[in-house]
């Protein structure tokens, strides 16, 4: 058995049970978790956002990225060993077995080897939040003469993004509201902040736009013709309304080596992971709570607690 924050059937709210860990089959790996974050399509899961569209196989465990020590393999795994250090990302809609669980059984083929010199609670807090970033910098193709708009940059997708966008030298404006959060995205590397909560004009020399919150609409109309805009939220041009910008609806997927650069990255100091939190288990339902009142950066949930 395993402890996992899950959603037990239709209308009931999240909350920590025991569930079931079948042993692994022929390719995949039991991993006894460490760490697990929270990231915005657990809290929509937890509220009920995808009965209607999505099928739901009870108990759905939430939790999207995860990192932990390899337990036992199952027929057929060479080249993970138990005792491995690994991390794992879970992209899509797949409404079943999360990674807010103290034991997962997952694909021995899409968890990541740890490098040395990076903990379990940064790679799973970068998780799917870092893939996302760099699906939505890589989207941009930023280079140095770009000034890049970075929405959203007080929570995990936005503060990836706004250290991958500095790195590649583009001149990065950072959303966030007055005081700590405008601190934060600082922190994080930003050139320059706006406070998103008082309206604003375009950025001067504005070339594109990480959309991780907000209005798609309002911010392309800040763009200059040839602009270009990545999506977090699924905008494509027709919800931007311009058709002399590029707009990228990016759906994210977690490759080993995708995950594997992130993880380099982090654990050669170039990237920071904005841990804000750590939970334990027993308060992950508050964590999802936490979520949706003004958190900055990433929550974590310490599973072995
Ligand atoms: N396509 C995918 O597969 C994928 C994957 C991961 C995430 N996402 C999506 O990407 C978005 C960001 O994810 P996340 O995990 O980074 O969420 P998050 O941690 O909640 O971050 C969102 C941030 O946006 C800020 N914000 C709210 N309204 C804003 C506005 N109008 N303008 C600028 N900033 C605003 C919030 O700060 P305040 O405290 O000021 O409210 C919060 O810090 C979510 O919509 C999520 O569903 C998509």
């Amino acid at each position: 058995m395993a402890r996992a924050l899950a959603v037990a059937g239709r209308d009931q709210s999240p909350a920590v049970v025991e569930v079931t860990v079948p042993n692994p089959g022929p390719g995949q790996i039991r991993v006894a978790v460490e760490a697990a974050s929270v990231n915005g399509i657990d809290v929509a899961t937890g509220a009920g956002a995808f009965w209607e569209s999505e099928p739901h196989r009870f108990p759905v465990v939430l939790g999207r990225d995860f990192a932990g020590t390899v337990e036992r393999v199952g027929p057929g795994v060479a080249t993970i060993r138990p005792h491995d250090r690994v991390a794992g990302v879970i992209t899509g809609t797949s409404m079943a077995r999360g990674a807010l669980a103290d034991t997962i059984v997952f694909d021995a083929r899409s968890v990541t080897t740890l490098p040395p010199g990076i903990s379990e609670e940064q790679a799973a807090a970068a998780g799917l939040a870092a893939v996302t970033a760099k699906a939505l910098v890589d989207a941009l193709n930023l280079t140095e003469d770009d000034t890049v708009l970075v929405t959203g940059a007080t929570g995990g997708v936005g503060a990836f993004a706004v250290q991958l966008a500095r790195a590649v030298g583009a001149t990065v404006y950072a959303t966030a509201r007055p005081g700590e959060p405008t601190e934060f995205v600082r922190g994080l590397g930003a050139n320059e902040t706006v406070d998103y909560t008082d309206g604003f004009a375009a950025p001067p020399g504005l070339t594109a736009v990480v959309h991780a919150a907000g209005d798609a609409a309002t911010l392309a109309a800040l763009l200059p013709a040839g602009g270009r805009m990545s999506s977090a939220l699924g905008a494509d041009a027709g919800a931007a309304g311009r058709k002399d910008i590029t707009v990228t609806p990016v759906v994210p997927t977690a490759t080993p080596e995708t995950v594997g650069t992130i993880l380099d990255s982090i654990a050669a100091g170039t990237l920071r992971v904005p841990i804000t939190h750590t939970y334990t288990m027993s308060e992950a339902a508050q964590a999802l709570a936490d979520f949706g009142s003004h958190k900055l950066g990433k929550l974590v949930v310490d599973t072995r607690r």
